[in-house]
């Protein structure tokens, strides 16, 4: 949550700014704000909004410098405001930062502060940080230093992040030593782009996409002194520390919209692509498994696992329950899958031959790599499941597999959870084949995965059919969600998509558990989505359809194509090409997300920028 950039170099450092705002603008969208070096002072633009609007504002108010910082904040203290607009100037207006992440003990030295004399105008934490490193500056001064050395400002920040508790990334500008940016990190990612004469900073790598292709990730504790010319990275603990410099891996057409009006669409058709790119090279016909570059882990110590823990939070976690059902079914390992934000504070008991997996897209949700690391501390084989290449979970795991699916830039997870499932059926398969699978059903499972690809080209073809439907129930202010089995994690992700974009009150349940306490919920207002493609268990499904029918609640349905009989009892049938049934989550998941896209839109929401929401979670 929140999106930091930095620009040290020849060019106009505007630039670089709003273009990194825009592409960062996912990670919070309450206000945005940039500061630039202009000769012996530091200007400041800053505004509540959209990083256009502050755009806007830099035209009627032009800045200009080529070193600057530029933030775009999801609000944790303080309200959406222009005054807690980052960036944030500390004492007298010679250092201005901009921060991602909670200082959490800000109270406290707030009101220390506040008795040397500093006077706090804004709601926020960052503020406090701001006036600590003015005063650590002052400090120095005191015994003699000079505020135009980068000695001096180093120490200043280095003093005041061993004060503060809780998490950052920082970018920090001092009036006095223009030309120089201080960045930090602990918890908060940040990424230093190296270019020509010049440096970039960003809380991701997207931003430096066309600028640079040579990145060095910061880790915990370091901090990095930038100027046009040179990157020097240190320990904040003292010590020099060596730059490990990454090709980027991304690209630009991930930021393109295409002929897409908007980015959740996009990557809802990308799926066909993105379940090949998670495929591809890891499907072993001969010996009938999959096979993974990264796991870190020989046969035998894989062979001892008797448990896995997957551990999530959100689309991850419904991805984890499918992962689950998968794992069980191949491998006969017992697997939970466990809410990181619960795990991380749990002590279940876990033996020396329980691997853990955590699973999320961004590869930097707070409560992922909290619980991550708590299950590494003791010892635990603990691997990622992670689309985004050198995300701190990415660094940190012992291991893992890559999802490949691009840049998900919508804030509504759609082609990663799709991804995350086929990885959870390659691990399942891979486990199984191990174990108990045999020859024959290890050649079916490949088969059939190799044929998703167009399953999935099959199913967008509902797309049109979809929009139909979503006009008809857009107006409903109550959804349930229906699934059973493979399609029970379904179920809770098509509620959460709805939820998370349209503002609709939706609830995923076990189809059967519905009669337990839900169908109270029932009326002719009321739509129940179920998802109810061929099964074992399909005759219960339809049965639980026909009580819902019974309490005339309307029923949309996602089923088997040629499926006539759902059609005598739902009021609507999304059709979706017959597969297996542990592969159905990847074919019925998506008529769920374009429902939930339609309705959205229909209502006049933000599809891609809901409200309160933002891409990657890094606060607690
Ligand atoms: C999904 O639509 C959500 N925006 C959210 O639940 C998300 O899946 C969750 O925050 C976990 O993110 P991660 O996969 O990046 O860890």
């Amino acid at each position: 949550m929140c999106g930091i950039v930095g620009y040290v170099g020849p060019k106009p450092a505007l630039t670089y700014l709003l273009e990194g705002l825009f592409r960062l603008e996912y990670r919070g969208y309450d206000s945005a704000g940039v500061a630039i070096q202009q000769g012996d002072a530091i200007a400041i633009r800053k505004k509540t909004g959209r990083v256009g609007q502050l755009s806007q504002l830099c035209q009627e108010q032009p800045i200009e410098g080529s070193t600057g910082i530029g933030h775009t904040r999801w609000a944790t203290h303080g309200e959406p405001s222009d005054v807690n607009s980052h960036p944030h100037t500390g004492g007298n207006g010679e250092v201005v930062l901009v921060h991602n992440g909670v200082i959490e003990n800000y109270a406290s030295l707030r009101n220390e502060l506040r008795e040397q004399g500093y006077v706090f105008r804004t709601g926020t934490d960052t503020e406090v940080l701001a006036h600590l490193v003015a005063f650590e500056l002052s400090e120095e001064i005191k015994m003699g230093a000079d505020p135009s050395r980068t000695a001096t400002n180093l120490k200043a920040v280095e003093s005041a992040l061993k004060r503060v508790k809780g998490t950052y990334g920082i970018a920090v500008l001092f009036r006095d030593n223009p030309g120089t940016l201080i960045a930090a990190r602990l918890g908060s990612p940040l990424v230093v782009g190296i270019g020509k004469g010049e440096h970039f900073l960003a809380s991701d790598a997207s931003p430096l996409v066309g600028y640079t292709e040579e990145v060095v990730y910061l880790s915990d504790h370091e901090m990095a002194v930038l100027t046009a010319d040179g990157m020097q990275l240190l320990h904040r603990d003292g010590g020099a520390q060596t730059p490990d410099v990454k090709v980027l891996e991304q690209a630009s057409e991930d930021l393109d919209l295409g002929e897409f009006e908007h980015y959740m669409l996009k990557e809802i058709f990308e799926q066909p692509t993105t379940i090949e790119n998670a495929l591809r090279g890891r499907l072993d016909e001969d010996e009938a498994t999959a096979r993974f570059g990264g796991l870190n882990l020989d046969p035998q110590q894989l062979r001892r696992i008797d448990r896995i823990v997957l551990t999530a939070c959100g689309t991850s976690w419904h991805a984890g329950l499918v992962g689950e059902y998968l794992i069980e079914e191949f491998a006969r390992i017992p697997v939970e899958v466990e809410y990181a934000s619960e795990l991380r504070y749990r002590n279940p008991p876990m033996t020396d031959r329980t691997m853990i997996f955590a699973i999320t897209q961004s590869g930097e949700t707070a409560d992922t790599l909290a619980a991550m690391r708590e299950c590494k501390r003791k010892g635990h084989p603990t691997l990622a499941i992670c689309n985004v290449v050198g995300s701190t979970i990415a660094r940190e795991a012992d291991g893992g597999i890559y999802l490949h699916a691009g840049q998900e830039v919508g804030v509504a997870s759609t082609k990663a959870f799709t991804a995350q499932v086929t990885v959870l059926t390659l691990l399942a398969l891979f486990l199984g084949r191990m174990r108990h699978l045999s020859y024959p059903a290890g050649k079916r499972i490949i088969s059939h995965l190799q044929a998703m690809p167009d399953m999935l080209r099959r199913t967008l073809e509902c797309h049109e059919q979809v929009k139909t439907i979503a006009e008809k129930y857009y107006g409903a202010e109550n959804f349930l969600y229906l699934g059973r089995l493979y399609n029970f994690p379904v179920a809770l992700e098509g509620a959460l998509k709805l939820k998370e974009i349209s503002y609709v009150h939706a609830e995923g349940y076990p189809a059967a558990e519905m009669k337990h306490g839900p169908i109270a919920l029932v009326d002719e207002d009321t739509p129940s989505v179920f998802v109810v493609p061929k099964c074992n268990i399909y005759p219960k499904v339809m049965s639980n359809m026909e009580e819902i029918k019974a309490r005339r609640g309307p029923v949309i349905a996602v089923a088997c194509e040629g499926d006539d009989k759902v059609a005598d009892i739902a009021d609507d049938v999304i059709y979706v090409p017959p597969v297996d049934e542990y592969l159905q989550p990847l074919v019925t998941a998506v008529p769920l997300q374009m429902l939930a896209y339609h309705i959205a839109l229909l209502r006049g929401c933000n599809v891609d920028r809901p409200r309160n929401l933002a891409k990657s979670v890094t606060v607690e």
